[in-house]
């Protein structure tokens, strides 16, 4: 098909390592079908699933059943299997059966998996260091936030701030740290999930000062949002870990440029409308949807001079290929039948509205916001998924397992140098532009 894109961008589609689809356990929140729709309708060509579903992707059968349901996905995916203690023994065997890479809940979160012991991590890891597999980290302690809900809850405190007060920074700082030492101990590659707090940022740096092979994801949301909006929107900004003050805001977008966070994920996490405006803040029903929200986002933050378009290449979709053993396949700009690709028009203004999200949470914070830059033609190998601004529905059934092309992921440069002078000879105040020499 020929595809004519005169005066706008040609970019790599998007890859999203942290989505939540739903299915199976919950297509009431989300089915592959509607979640992979709003990959495709935000110019994401390939997304990552997370395995908190029902039953949790830790079985062959629960991995099946996945399967079964990404069969009507229109983009590309991987299957994140679950690292937990009743798992240990079957990585390999889950590895065999289509799982791309793991992802261990070590702060508790929707679907209530119990966080895999310090023993079960550490062996975990190095069962899947020799294999050169990533695993997903959410990094939180589960211990400190507990005692913290459980006084809140006494006290009866049921704003939404005491959602943040029940969270803090230092569960996300203590668990990394906790993390990067197994991580580094082992060899073993992990990858911190929606990283949301600017007080953790040192101990990513000495790590990967260090060379420990750490990747690292934030999402628009903390980079954009903050206890401002909170206190505006209330119970649907609920999200684990919390929106936190504005303070994190800026930090975190100085460790996107100079590589301390690699990438931007989107955090999908569907909840039905009524589950996020119900009474209890305490409910587990935390998230909302993002991946067709994301491209539009970050694209009016490079029309506002925060970062390039190169930056945002190299955040949405460089960075994840090169940390999930794609680069080369994905993440680049292709043409014919690896051409995995969004056309955005960086002009076009738009004011966001959760009605027309794909998604069927229809409940979105972005309600309302204006942004510029939008994905107009999203192809996924050559196919057309999104046309014009339309969901292609044929072409539901078209994305397939990158099981199939996943090699080593890419190793990090043993010369730290670049990183160095990025992180460490900033004047002060300016934000460096870190640039990567293969780009
Ligand atoms: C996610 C979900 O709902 O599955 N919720 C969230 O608040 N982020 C789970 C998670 O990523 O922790
Ligand atoms: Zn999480
Ligand atoms: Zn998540």
């Amino acid at each position: 098909e020929e595809l004519r894109a005169d005066g706008q961008y040609l970019l790599p589609g998007a890859i999203d390592s942290h989505v939540h689809f739903r299915d199976p356990g919950y297509p009431h929140k989300e089915t592959w079908k509607t979640g992979s729709a709003a990959a495709a309708c935000g110019g994401v060509t390939t997304v990552f699933e997370m395995p908190n579903t029902n039953p949790p992707t830790g079985t062959i059968e629960a991995l099946r059943l996945k399967q079964k349901a990404a069969e009507s996905s229109y983009v590309d995916y991987g299957i994140h299997g679950l690292l937990g203690d009743d798992t240990i023994d079957r990585l390999e065997e889950l590895l065999d059966a289509g799982v791309t890479s793991f992802k261990a809940f070590v702060g508790n979160t929707f679907g209530n998996l119990p966080a895999p012991s310090d023993g079960a991590l550490l062996e975990g890891f190095e069962k899947l260091a020799p294999l050169g597999i990533r695993t997903v980290v959410h990094a939180e302690n589960s211990s400190i936030m507990a005692r913290r809900q459980h006084r809140l809850e006494e006290a009866g405190r049921i704003d939404p701030l005491a959602h943040l007060a029940s969270r803090p920074a230092v569960a996300e700082i203590e668990a990394i740290g906790r993390v990067l030492t197994l991580a580094e101990w082992t060899g073993a590659r992990v990858h911190i999930a929606h990283h949301s707090a600017a007080d953790s940022l040192f101990v990513l740096r000495a790590a990967k000062l260090r060379g420990v092979d750490v990747t690292v994801e934030t999402c628009p949301q903390y980079l954009l949002l903050n206890t401002n909006d909170m206190l505006r929107l209330g119970g649907i900004l609920r999200l684990n870990p919390p929106i936190r003050e504005e303070r994190h805001n800026q930090p975190l977008w100085d460790a996107l440029m100079d590589g301390t966070i690699d990438m931007i994920a989107t955090d999908h996490a569907p909840h039905t409308p009524e589950e996020k405006t119900r009474e209890s803040i305490w409910a587990c029903d935390c998230g909302f949807p993002g991946v067709e929200t994301q491209m539009p986002l970050m694209l009016t933050e490079v029309n506002r001079q925060r970062a390039t378009l190169m930056d945002y290449v190299k955040w949405s979709a460089a960075a994840p290929a090169k940390a999930w053993g794609l680069y080369g396949t994905k993440g680049v700009l292709a043409v014919g039948a690896h051409a995995d690709i969004a056309v955005v028009d960086m002009d076009r203004r738009a004011v966001l509205s959760q009605g027309r999200l794909q998604s069927i949470s229809k409940i979105s914070p972005w309600n309302g916001r204006t942004v510029q830059g939008a994905p107009i033609h999203t192809l996924v190998r050559g196919r057309f998924v999104m046309r014009d601004g339309q969901l292609v529905s044929e072409a539901s059934g078209w994305g397939q397992s990158v099981k199939g092309v996943q090699r080593m992921p890419t190793p990090r440069a043993r010369n730290t140098e670049h990183y160095i002078s990025a992180v460490l000879k900033t004047p002060e105040g300016v934000p460096p532009t870190a640039v990567p020499a293969d780009l």
